[in-house]
């Protein structure tokens, strides 16, 4: 399984050093959000551009944007390895998934604590990663929802069902207990700002949620 500390978390003073931080991890997660699909505004393409210049670890970028498709391109040109969409963001989901993928990256989409794992039935085959949010998307540090992991399950048994190679990563509220439930449910990327920035051994905290 994989760990994707956050960037929402981390000393953006001291970014260089935070980054250096985190070898031990596997995806670097940058939470992207623009104010009108979530309250919050983060970053855009030349912070992940940045990101990409300071660390070598494969970018997971979430969208938490309205009318993803108009900015798919300049994600990708900043170095996205990952890109996962919302959902509840795109009228014409497919389409979006299909323009990630044209570009030769991995395609994700997100779903939110209210929407049903179901609604992937006829998207699943084309994706590379199914993410489950285990929070209301838009900020970091807030409780894991404990339905999630029935949801986690239920990918699992959808993915299964379609026989397809698609990750299922899961996000918000993961620290080491919750950690290991998803892991047990069929999680395979765990998303994790707080449960790693807070820490001061990063290398340590890491290892604790792979249950090393
Ligand atoms: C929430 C973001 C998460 C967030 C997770 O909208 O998508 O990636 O950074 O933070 P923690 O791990 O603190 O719940
Ligand atoms: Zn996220």
């Amino acid at each position: 399984m994989k760990i994707a500390p956050s960037l929402l978390a981390a000393d953006w003073k001291n970014i260089q050093t935070e980054l250096d931080s985190i070898k031990t991890a596997d995806w670097l997660h940058l939470d992207v959000m623009d104010g009108a699909f979530v309250p919050p505004i983060t970053f855009g393409p030349k912070l992940v551009k940045a990101c990409k210049e300071a660390c070598s670890l494969p970018l997971d970028v979430h969208l938490m944007i309205e009318k993803p498709e108009n900015h798919i391109e300049q994600f990708v040109d900043a170095g996205a390895d990952v890109i996962t969409v919302h959902q509840e963001a795109c009228t014409h989901l497919h389409r979006v998934v299909q323009l990630i993928k044209s570009k030769g990256i991995k395609a994700g989409v997100a779903i939110n604590p209210s929407t049903p794992v179901s609604i992937l039935e006829d998207i699943v085959k084309d994706l590379d990663l199914l993410l489950i949010m285990s929070v209301n998307p838009g900020y970091g540090g807030q409780k894991f929802i404990k339905h999630s992991l029935n949801k986690i399950s239920e990918a699992k048994k959808l993915i299964e069902k379609n026989n397809v190679d698609c990750l299922i990563e899961v996000d918000g509220g993961v620290n080491t207990e919750t950690a290991r439930q998803c892991i047990e449910a069929g999680a395979d990327v765990l998303v994790a700002g707080t449960a790693v920035f807070s820490k001061t051994d990063r290398t340590k905290a890491i290892g604790e949620l792979k249950n090393d």
